[in-house]
């Protein structure tokens, strides 16, 4: 146990890794620090709290790793720790190595694990990074920013080769089930055409929309597809390639360079923010949070309503990427209804 005052805190980095998560595990060491508390480092998330692979971190460790990309813990996904005896393997390793309290970055699966082990009584304060940005109740996930400016940079750097040969191309960016990354990068890289994994659009109001772009003198024309998409980029690249044989399409899909690289600047403010927000709460005895950027507010939201389902997409968003593809003459009836397909699964919530 601790001296009087002080506590013994441990911080892990779970599942896919975020740009900008090492700014969060320095900004909650530090702020630990001040606090005269001992922090212990976890490496490889979960699995490795279950190996008891845990060491105590001091002020120079954490030095030098704000604008790294990865994570310096190192992360895994584990699914021993999901089920019954890893949960309670994982209670006995922390107290066992005297953890009172755990800061806990990751994404919506990890923060599900975090509240599992809330319940159990471990006192968890969880931070949201995930590059999906699939977690409820807080604006931005970290790493969000940073995937989306590696996306973007993608997709104009496609566009131009596209417009040269007068192709479509298909890019297909990260989201498993949440269509936020391909939504976001489809407006700010100007695509004709967003495929997100919340609904299903029909193929052929794609070639329309292709074949309009087409005949309205676009020298491109740029689908954008989350990996998750119901209406997959492998389909509709296949689908434009045989449908017309006086189009060619090509696929790239950018995979996990969207998950490296040094944080943007918005990704290592969120993560300092995040991490200092986190140790506060536990400072105050908070459990089963966890920080949420709403607006220019950090505040403190619950696991339990943070995590499970995705958050849904902003319909008046998917309605600016539509409106925004430049197609003059558009009938909006034979558009592919996204805004309003958005905003009814909004209404059966
Ligand atoms: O959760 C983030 C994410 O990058 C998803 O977009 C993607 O489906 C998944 O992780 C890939 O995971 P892994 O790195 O384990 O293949």
């Amino acid at each position: 146990m601790a001296e009087e005052g002080t506590l013994r805190i441990a911080v892990l980095t779970s599942g896919g890794d975020a740009p900008g998560m090492n700014a969060a595990v320095r900004a909650v060491a530090r702020t630990a620090f001040l606090r005269r508390w001992k922090v212990m480092g976890i490496e490889a998330g979960y699995r490795g709290l279950l190996e008891g692979r845990m060491h105590p971190l001091d002020n120079r460790m954490v030095g030098g790793i704000r604008h790294r990309g990865g994570t310096v813990l190192g992360t895994a996904r584990s699914r021993e720790f999901t089920t019954p005896e890893g949960l309670e393997r994982a209670v006995k390793a922390l107290s066992q190595a005297g953890v009172e309290g755990l800061a806990l970055i990751g994404g919506n699966g990890s923060l599900t694990g975090g509240l599992r082990l809330a319940e159990l009584g471990v006192k968890v304060v969880g931070i949201p990074a995930t590059i999906d940005n699939d977690v409820r109740c807080t604006d931005m996930a970290i790493g969000v920013d940073t995937a989306l400016n590696t996306a973007l940079e993608a997709i104009d750097r496609i566009k131009d080769t596209a417009t040269s040969h007068q192709r479509a191309h298909v890019i297909e960016v990260m989201g498993r089930d949440c269509g936020y990354l391909a939504l976001i990068s489809a407006i700010a890289g100007g695509a004709e055409a967003v495929l997100v994994p919340e609904f299903k659009p029909r193929p052929e109001e794609i070639m329309r929309a292709f074949r309009r772009s087409w005949e309205q003198g676009k020298p491109h024309f740029i689908v954008v597809a989350a990996e998750g998409a119901k209406l997959s980029a492998e389909y509709i690249h296949a689908y434009i390639n045989e449908t017309d044989a006086e189009f060619e399409s090509r696929l790239t899909v950018l995979g996990h360079v969207q998950r490296g690289g040094s944080p943007s600047a918005f990704d290592r403010v969120l993560a300092s923010r995040m991490g200092t927000a986190a140790v506060k709460a536990l400072a105050e005895g908070e459990s089963g949070v966890m920080t949420g950027l709403r607006g220019r507010q950090m505040k403190l939201i619950p696991l339990k309503e943070a995590v499970g389902k995705p958050p849904l997409l902003d319909p008046a968003m998917y309605e600016l990427a539509e409106t925004l593809t430049g197609l003059p003459g558009e009938n909006w009836q034979t558009r592919s209804q996204g805004a309003e397909r958005l905003r009814a699964s909004k209404d059966k919530m």
